[in-house]
This record gives structure tokens, C-alpha cells and sequence, in this order.
């Protein structure tokens, strides 16, 4: 397998390696990570690009002196490695102002501070060159169903997302707004929990053609969704911005592990699917070095990352070109179901008076021929295995 390059659109979050591995029951294990020094590493590992929530490279609080200061490092660690900034995004979960969320808090004054926090890091990620804003609404959301109005949340996060694709268009930032779905963690209920719901609130935006989807591995499964059938409608409905690859292990806590450590099949066909179905953007890694780990190990799974996507990206390019695989699509009528159902110009008018579409079409007949998905389905898994 080739070794990652710049070609293949890696990137990470500086959260992702960065991660000092604070979870609920224990202190960090890892010291915490300088941005340049990431920046550095990444580009040594192979990856293309580096993003950032406002917080990860500006620590709260910091006054103008040393927001500057950070930012020209930054900047800098850029130019030295030619890494870029697809994408960044905002901390509106960690401060305990926060604690009811950000443009969904019952507080006007936060949603009305939450709102400024992001305008001021889309200036920045419009200036590093950015095209994509993620938003993650990890503490939109509640422990209690008495704690929300939901209809008024969803105005609030209506109001929120308008106001802010309006930001970016007047300034001429070009930056379009991706929205990240997550079931639950850290709220009890976050809104726009799955891909569903974000694209069914997406269309009621006055500024839908600029706000899409960043869909996340873990957070799909965690709510018991197929990723890859959540990721074929987002590209079917033109709405893939950007994407969160990891791992996961089924509906439970968010792990957020190193892609490919999940459900290995499921990562398997999504890659084929990325690698074939038109999506151009990043390919992110948002996952956590095990707590385990100490520093070597944290690079050794950014590189992880990469393997196993360009591991699955060669297994995926096998699959398509076995010829016994295409001769197994065409048993199962997989192209069949490219072709329309009604005849070109045809109408209802006409399919009702076709009568080999019903009064002489044998059902028990149609009905009798199986369609060879099992063959498939371990053929593909052998080509997974690297056994053929
Ligand atoms: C999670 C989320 C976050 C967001 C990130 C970007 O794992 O709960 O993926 O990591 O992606 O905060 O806003
Ligand atoms: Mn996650
Ligand atoms: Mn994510
Ligand atoms: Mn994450």
C-alpha cells in the first residue's frame, strides 16, 4: 500500500491528536500538544490539511496580544509545511456558559454571545482560507423534556444558521456551513440528532444552498444508523460538505476511534462509496488516541488512520475490477435498479394500460428467482480480507 500523500485530502483535527484523554472518571494521561508542533507532524505523517475549533488554537480568554501571537505561529507552521485549513469550526460546548447550549440556550444573552464566538472565528477561517464551517452542536439540546420548547429551539437554530450563512455571504467569505448530527453526548437529547433530521431542517433554511451536512461515522451508529446508506442520500441530495471519519462499536458512548477499528465492513463500503460517488472534499479524521496511548502512540494512530483508509481504498478498487464481482452485480440485478421504472415519457395513463405490467404479470412467477446478494456480500468480504 502506498504511503499517504498530499493527493489524498487527509485531515485532522488539532483536537484529535491533541486530546490530553480527560474522560469522565480519570485526569489526562498525555500532556497537552503545541498547534505548530501537529502541524509539523501531520505534514511529516503525509496529511494535506489541519483544522481547528476556535479554542483549539487560541485558548479561551486569551487577549489580543496573545490571540495574535498564536495566530501567526499558526500561520507560519502553515507556510513552513504548505499544509491548509479546509475547514474550522467553534467551541460552543466547553465553557460552562455554554451548559445549555449555545444558539438553541434558553439564555438570549448566550445565543446572542454564541453567535458573536462563531462570526469571529469564521473571520479567521475565511482568512487562513477555509471553504467549509463546521457546526456541531454537541450542548443544543436537554436532559429533560421540560427544559425545551422545541419548536422555539428549532426558530432559535433557524435564526442561528440564517443569520450566520448571511454573515458569510455579505462578507464574501465563500464559506459554506456544514452541520454535524450526533444522537446524544454530551446533552441527554441533542437537536438534529441524525442525518435525517438535519437535512429535514436544512430545507426549511433561507440559506439552504449554502448549509450541508458533516456527518460523522460513530455518531450515526451510535444511534443504531447505517452510515453508508446515511451518506449515499447526503451525496444523492448534493449535501456532503465535509465528513467525520472514525470508528465505533455500536450504540454506546461516542469513541470516536481510529477509523476502521468499528465496523470494519461498514468502512469497507463506505471508501468504495466516497471513492466512487462524486465526493471531492477532505477526508477528515475526527477520532481520539486511545487513553492508553502515550505521545509516540498518538502518532502512530494518525498514521493508522491513513492506512486503513488507503488499505480499504485498494481493497474497494479490487472489488470493482474482479470480473467475478461484476458478473455477481449483474446475478443480483444490481444495474437494474439504475434503469426508471416508468419507460422514457411514459405515464400513468400508459402503465395502467399496460397489461404485462399486471393483469399478465405472474407474481408467484417473479417471485420464485432469488437475487445472490449472500455470493456478493462474501465476495466483498473477501476482497476486505485481502483473500482474493
Ligand atoms: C464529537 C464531535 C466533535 C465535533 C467537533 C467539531 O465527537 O462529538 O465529532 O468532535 O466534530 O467538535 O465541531
Ligand atoms: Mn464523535
Ligand atoms: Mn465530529
Ligand atoms: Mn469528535
Amino acid at each position: 500500500t502506498d504511503l499517504p500523500t498530499r493527493a489524498d485530502k487527509f485531515s485532522f483535527g488539532l483536537w484529535t491528536v491533541g486530546w490530553r484523554a480527560v474522560d469522565p472518571f480519570g485526569e489526562a494521561t498525555r500532556p497537552g500538544l503545541d498547534p505548530v508542533e501537529t502541524v509539523h507532524r501531520l505534514g511529516e505523517l503525509g496529511a494535506y490539511g489541519v483544522t481547528f475549533h476556535d479554542d483549539d488554537l487560541i485558548p479561551f480568554g486569551s487577549d489580543d496580544t496573545e490571540r495574535d501571537r498564536q495566530i501567526s505561529r499558526f500561520k507560519q507552521a502553515l507556510q513552513d509545511t504548505g499544509l491548509v485549513v479546509p475547514m474550522a469550526t467553534t467551541n460552543l460546548f466547553t465553557h460552562p456558559v455554554f451548559r445549555d447550549g449555545g444558539l438553541t440556550s434558553n439564555d438570549r444573552a448566550v445565543r446572542r454571545y454564541a453567535l458573536r464566538k462563531v462570526m469571529r472565528n469564521m473571520d479567521l477561517a475565511a482568512e487562513l482560507g477555509a471553504q467549509t464551517y463546521v457546526l456541531w452542536g454537541g450542548r443544543e439540546g436537554s436532559e429533560t423534556d421540560a427544559a425545551k420548547d422545541v419548536a422555539a429551539a428549532l426558530d432559535r437554530y433557524r435564526e442561528g444558521i440564517d443569520t450566520l450563512a448571511q454573515y458569510s455571504i455579505d462578507q464574501g467569505y465563500g464559506l459554506r456551513l456544514a452541520l454535524e448530527p450526533k444522537p446524544n453526548e454530551p446533552r441527554g437529547d441533542i437537536f438534529l440528532p441524525t442525518i435525517g433530521h438535519a437535512l429535514g431542517f436544512i430545507s426549511t433554511l433561507q440559506h439552504h444552498e449554502i448549509v450541508g451536512l458533516n456527518p460523522e461515522v460513530g455518531h450515526e451508529q451510535m444511534a443504531g444508523l447505517n452510515f453508508v446508506h446515511g451518506i449515499g442520500q447526503a451525496l444523492w441530495q448534493g449535501k456532503l460538505f465535509h465528513i467525520d471519519l472514525n470508528g465505533q462499536k455500536g450504540p454506546r458512548y461516542d469513541q470516536d476511534l481510529i477509523f476502521g477499528h468499528g465496523d470494519l465492513l461498514s468502512a469497507f463500503f463506505l471508501v468504495d462509496l466516497l471513492e466512487t460517488g462524486g465526493y471531492e472534499g477532505p477526508r477528515h479524521f475526527d477520532y481520539k488516541p486511545l487513553r492508553t496511548e502515550d505521545s509516540e502512540g498518538v502518532w502512530a494512530s494518525a498514521a493508522a488512520n491513513m492506512r486503513s483508509y488507503l488499505l480499504l481504498r485498494e481493497r474497494a478498487k479490487a472489488f470493482r475490477a474482479d470480473p467475478e464481482v461484476q458478473e455477481a452485480l449483474a446475478a443480483s440485478r444490481v444495474p437494474e435498479l439504475s434503469v426508471s421504472t416508468l419507460s422514457p415519457g411514459e405515464t400513468w395513463q400508459e402503465l395502467r394500460a399496460d397489461r404485462s405490467a399486471y393483469e399478465d404479470f405472474d407474481p408467484d412467477k417473479a417471485a420464485e428467482r432469488g437475487y445472490g446478494f449472500v455470493q456478493l456480500s462474501q465476495l466483498a468480504l473477501e476482497h476486505a480480507l485481502g483473500a482474493r
